[in-house]
């Protein structure tokens, strides 16, 4: 299991969903998933595999891609393939969906999690800090639209777009990657509303704290105690695991939600109700 094995302050951790949902219910389905090579999007990934799905993952780090897309094989039996692409080239995405097709002759399910984050405060951000953070999340997740639509229009697929709970408050250090999340939550809702007379579904999960992700690590690593200081003032007692997103990935991208679409879906044990100030 990839479910580490600390129970973070006594609190249960989240069940495989493949304890919970049927398996094979993916069977046949190609994830295509940006950011695929690691953390919170390759735990997706290796759900919708548990579940019977094949999958690409996208990224910058070729070498990488392929330990993860040979890894994710080898413990679910299905097929994972890399393709390196920056979501901030159009066509390097244009050539990842055809090699999608070439190898899988289909893309239903398509997760754009590619993000750049680094904590620094407003007068610290040059503009090309903040422009590269609004390139890398907001333009990647157009460019990764743009690229797939033609295929997931094909099978009445759908989409889930990652972005945080930063851009739910003013969160310091934060105001590239918070506008660079607000406009992706917000160009969703569009994409839901002119995609949906095709049966096609947009959602976004909106994950609060992730133990063992960068974000994170940048976060709790500069401030010493903060990472215990953020579990005991979360309502359900502890922080994320990968897991538990990948489990709300897996409810959205099912048919048990194929009346749920424009929605984001905020996994994060409560935390935005009683978010610590910093
Ligand atoms: C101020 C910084 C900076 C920092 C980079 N820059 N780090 N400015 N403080 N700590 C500036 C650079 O000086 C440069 O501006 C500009 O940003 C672009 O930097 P490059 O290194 O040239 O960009 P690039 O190589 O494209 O790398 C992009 C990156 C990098 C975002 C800077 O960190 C990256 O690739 N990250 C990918 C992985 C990652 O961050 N994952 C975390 C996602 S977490 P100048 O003016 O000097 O040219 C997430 C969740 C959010 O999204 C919620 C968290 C709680």
């Amino acid at each position: 299991s990839e479910i580490p094995k600390v129970v973070e302050r006594g609190v249960p951790l989240p069940a495989l969903s493949t304890d919970v949902f049927k398996e094979n219910i993916f069977l046949g389905k190609v994830v295509f998933c940006t950011g695929g090579g690691s953390g919170i999007c390759k735990a997706i990934t290796k759900s919708m595999m548990q579940h019977g799905a094949n999958a690409i993952i996208i990224g910058r780090n070729l070498e990488r891609l392929e330990a993860s897309a040979s890894e994710l094989s080898s413990s679910t039996g299905k097929k994972c393939i890399a393709a390196q692409a920056d979501v901030r080239q159009p066509q390097q995405l244009k050539e990842a969906s055809q090699k999608a097709i070439d190898e899988f002759g289909r893309i239903d399910f398509v997760i754009c999690g590619a993000a750049g984050n680094f904590l620094a405060p407003i007068s610290g951000l040059s503009e090309n800090a903040f422009r590269t953070v609004i390139e890398i999340d907001t333009i990647g997740t157009f460019n990764t639209v743009k690229a797939t639509l033609p295929y997931i229009r094909t099978t009445r697929g759908s989409y889930i777009h990652m972005t945080a709970t930063i851009q739910y408050k003013g969160t310091p250090f934060q105001a590239h990657a918070s506008a660079a999340k607000a406009a992706i939550d917000t160009f969703s809702s569009a994409l839901a509303v002119e995609e949906g007379p095709r049966g096609i579904r947009s959602n976004v999960i909106a994950p609060g704290p992730i133990l063992n992700t960068v974000g994170m690590e940048r976060l709790t690593s500069t401030l010493p105690g903060f990472s215990e200081k953020i579990s005991t003032s979360i309502p359900l007692q502890r922080q994320g695991v990968t897991q538990d997103i990948a489990n709300a990935a897996v409810f959205l991208f099912s048919d048990a939600a194929i009346w749920v679409t424009g929605q984001i879906f905020i996994v994060d044990g409560g935390a935005r109700h009683t978010m610590i100030d910093f």
